[in-house]
């Protein structure tokens, strides 16, 4: 009787630590995993995918049909005028990936950490609601997000989120950077001068419209060229070195568009 009184105290002992861990550090993560898991059978996934698979629940629709349909989560981790545009269409072209744009574009989602957490949570819990969402079971949801749009400045934070979510970095960037500036400069001039019919059009989808935006042949100030060119090198280099404990791949832009076999899967 005493045995049982004190394993019946036990069990609830337990239960109250696992609710009470039911919150925000790594250790509850786990503990949640395996509450929110059980339904669907994971001995399929790799014991070293087991991190990096989730099993959302969205809050604004059932996701019932796709329940046990296994989500990575990711982001593209990129810098302007480095084909990120390109690269994200082609994701989304595959119709259980749904990568939701600039989605920290607008400010006031990057202002804190905060918003940037519960900017993230809807993302990653698929309650985000864009042109990428699909009418098929998702396997993997992500965002485009540029160093310069909080992430650098919020940088220790975010790889702990990352590591803590179990979310996947494409870092893709593009090994030519004086090919970069004249795309910077070009875009600039067009979204003054908007050649194609009065729009400004920062991705090109015909080869009719990147002709039109290709006549323009930017000057380029010799004299503050070199330092230029550092100063992004510089940018980027100390970025990522800050960014590099998350669970990443790199991509360059150059590699993407020359060579057909790039794995994607490491
Ligand atoms: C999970 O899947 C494996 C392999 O398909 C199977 O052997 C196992 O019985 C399944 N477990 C459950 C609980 O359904
Ligand atoms: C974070 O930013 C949001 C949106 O700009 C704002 O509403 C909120 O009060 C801020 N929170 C903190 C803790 O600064
Ligand atoms: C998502 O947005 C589209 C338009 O962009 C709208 O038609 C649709 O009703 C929205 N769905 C939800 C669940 O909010
Ligand atoms: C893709 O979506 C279809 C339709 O919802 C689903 O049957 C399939 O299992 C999904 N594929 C993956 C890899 O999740
Ligand atoms: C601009 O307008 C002209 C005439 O309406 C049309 O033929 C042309 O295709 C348009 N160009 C673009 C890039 O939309
Ligand atoms: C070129 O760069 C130098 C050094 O930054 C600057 O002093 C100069 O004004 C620039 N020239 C033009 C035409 O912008
Ligand atoms: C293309 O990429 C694959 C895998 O990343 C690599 O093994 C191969 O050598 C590359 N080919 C060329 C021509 O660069």
């Amino acid at each position: 009787m005493v045995v049982l009184a004190m394993s019946m105290m036990c069990g609830i002992f337990i239960c109250t630590m696992c609710v009470k861990q039911i919150g925000s550090d790594s250790w509850s993560r786990i503990v949640k995993i395996e509450v929110a898991e059980q339904p669907c059978n994971k001995s399929l996934v790799p014991i070293s995918e087991v991190q990096f698979v989730h099993y959302p629940q969205p809050l604004t629709y059932s996701r019932s049909e796709c329940m046990c349909t296994p989500v990575r989560f990711f982001a593209i981790i990129s810098s302007q005028r480095s084909g990120s545009g390109w690269f994200e269409t082609l994701l989304n072209s595959h119709m259980n990936v749904s990568s939701n744009g600039e989605v920290f574009s607008r400010k006031e989602r990057r202002s804190n950490m905060s918003s940037i957490i519960k900017t993230l949570d809807k993302v990653y819990s698929l309650d985000w609601n864009s042109s990428a969402s699909k009418n098929q079971c998702t396997a993997a949801v992500g965002l485009k997000w540029m160093l310069n749009q909080g992430l650098v400045a919020n940088h220790a934070d975010i790889v702990d989120y990352f590591n803590r979510r179990g979310v996947s970095a494409i870092f893709l960037f593009r090994r030519n950077l004086l090919h970069q500036l004249v795309s910077q400069l070009a875009n600039n001039h067009d979204r003054y001068l908007r050649q194609l019919n009065g729009t400004h059009k920062a991705h090109v989808h015909t080869s009719y419209e990147a002709n039109i935006l290709a006549k323009y042949k930017p000057r380029l100030n010799t004299s503050s060229l070199i330092r230029r060119l550092k100063q992004a090198d510089d940018y980027t280099r100390v970025a990522l070195e800050n960014l590099k404990s998350m669970h990443h791949i790199t991509i360059y832009y150059e590699d993407l568009i020359r060579n057909k076999t790039v794995s994607f899967c490491g």
